[in-house]
């Protein structure tokens, strides 16, 4: 029996390929560990840098992507210790305290690090900011926060018409509202109440559908006045209100989970089990698509960890069948669309997603980006303007195939080559790093390659 082949070469400009070539009789098999949760991570390090006294967060995520939060507020005075998985320690400046910085914030690739941050700086009355990132967070759009920051009475200047970063920000005394947001977004609602954190009065954000409340059980844990109506999907806060440091246990994060659970699906004779995953009911629509797919995937040993569920899951190989997502599930799986695309080229029938025009403005284009380079591979999927369709039952063949700079495009592309015969090379992998430094270590010990 040999073993498969799973190599990482380093090219130019830190670039590096992975290459995998999988053993015809490949099966997955282990007890592993995801790192901590992308989105809880991040807010960890935001609300402990405003609030008074120290916050101390273990399971932290190592990724590029905190990082770059931890040095946007460090350079704005919050005291944060050396970045670890076991105890990382944040002595808070209490709110409006955020110093104006003496250069430009670097929110590198991260999405949630610009918007959240832009909540509070915009609401740092006399303060003066500026804030960029990578060329893709250059790319993305940010109206969707600018918008409602500038009815609260912000002043933000930025490229292309106040939309898109490098950002300007003049601190403000704001105003409180009620936004209806036109999109499910974590981002929008979380920026908006970060700002009614110093904002005297209720500030209200409503959404068209529940979009991941991460946000709002970690203000809530750090005491602040905010209720949430189900019924509307609206979320007050009521300010000034002050935060206390807590102490947050970041659970593994689902998305990254996903990677693996899709991974013992597909693969034959396949069993893993992922310890420790948060399982948040405004993320687990992945768990609800598998299911409708007919994947083998038990939650054990469910328990509640600072505020958050949590299971371990075990997933076993299985016989997928076509489906379709659309509506009120997408926010709580938009994030796990490319992996779920991989699924559905080996499922029977064809898989419809839709309502998910918001995947064009994430890393990359991540409908255009998973439809081009699974079919490079000899899938059969079709670019809808809101989604994909996927005919499942192709065979694929390895080829050389790029990330585009996306984490979960490189981490898809990792998972599906699984599949694929003969050789596959993925351009730009390290872009796993984002949110998963340890996947390509992992990949090999569940492939029995380490
Ligand atoms: C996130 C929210 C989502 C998600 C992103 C992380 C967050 O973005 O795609 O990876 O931590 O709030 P949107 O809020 O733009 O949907």
């Amino acid at each position: 029996m040999s073993a498969s082949v799973i190599t990482v070469e380093k090219r130019e400009n830190a670039s590096q390929n992975l290459i995998i070539e999988p053993a015809a009789s490949l099966s997955l098999q282990g007890r592993i560990r995801v790192p901590g949760d992308k989105s809880i991570s991040h807010r960890a390090l935001m609300l402990g840098a405003i609030a008074e006294g120290e916050t101390q967060i273990s399971g932290l995520l190592l990724g590029e992507d905190p990082r770059s939060t931890a040095s946007c507020f460090q350079a704005m005075g919050a005291e944060i210790s050396e970045l670890n998985t076991e105890l990382v320690r944040v002595k808070g400046i209490g709110l409006g305290n955020l110093q104006e910085p003496v250069d430009v914030l670097d929110a590198g690739n991260s999405g949630t690090t610009i918007r959240l941050m832009l909540g509070l700086l915009a609401s740092h009355a006399g303060r003066f900011f500026t804030v960029t990132g990578d060329s893709s967070l250059r790319s993305r759009p940010m109206s969707r926060v600018i918008k409602p920051l500038q009815e609260m009475g912000s002043q933000i200047w930025g490229r292309k018409g106040n939309t898109l970063a490098p950002l300007a920000v003049q601190g403000k005394s704001l105003k409180p509202i009620h936004y209806n947001s036109p999109i499910a977004s974590a981002q929008v609602k979380s920026c908006i109440l970060l700002a009614g954190l110093t904002t005297e009065g209720k500030t209200i954000v409503t959404e068209p559908s529940l979009s991941r409340d991460h946000s709002e059980r970690m203000l809530r844990a750090f005491g602040a006045n905010l209720v949430t109506d189900h019924q509307t999907n609206s979320v007050t806060i009521t300010g000034p209100t002050q935060l206390y440091g807590q102490t947050v246990i970041v659970p593994g994060d689902i998305s990254s989970a996903a990677f693996w659970l899709v991974a013992g699906a597909i693969v034959p004779d396949s069993e893993l089990v992922i310890e420790n995953v948060g399982v948040n009911p405004t993320r687990t629509g992945i768990l609800e698509a598998l299911a409708m797919m007919g994947a083998d995937i038990q939650q054990e040993n469910q328990r509640e960890v600072a505020g958050e569920p949590v299971a371990d899951l075990r997933v076993r190989s299985s016989r997928l069948k076509s489906c379709t997502i659309s509506g009120d599930i997408i926010p709580r799986l938009i994030d796990e669309i490319p992996i779920l695309a991989v699924a559905a080229v080996f499922a029977e029938g064809t898989t419809i997603i839709q309502d998910a025009a918001e995947l064009r403005v994430k890393e990359s284009d991540r409908i255009a980006v998973t439809a081009q380079q699974l079919n490079k591979m000899g899938a059969k999927v079709t670019e809808l303007p809101d989604g994909m369709e996927i005919t499942g039952g192709t065979f694929l063949s390895g080829a050389e195939v790029d990330s585009h700079t996306d984490h979960r495009i490189a981490m898809s592309l990792a998972i599906a080559s699984l599949k694929a015969s003969g050789q596959t090379i993925i351009q730009r992998a390290e872009a796993a790093a984002v949110s998963y430094p340890e996947f390509f270590s992992t990949l090999q010990q569940v492939c029995g390659d380490s």
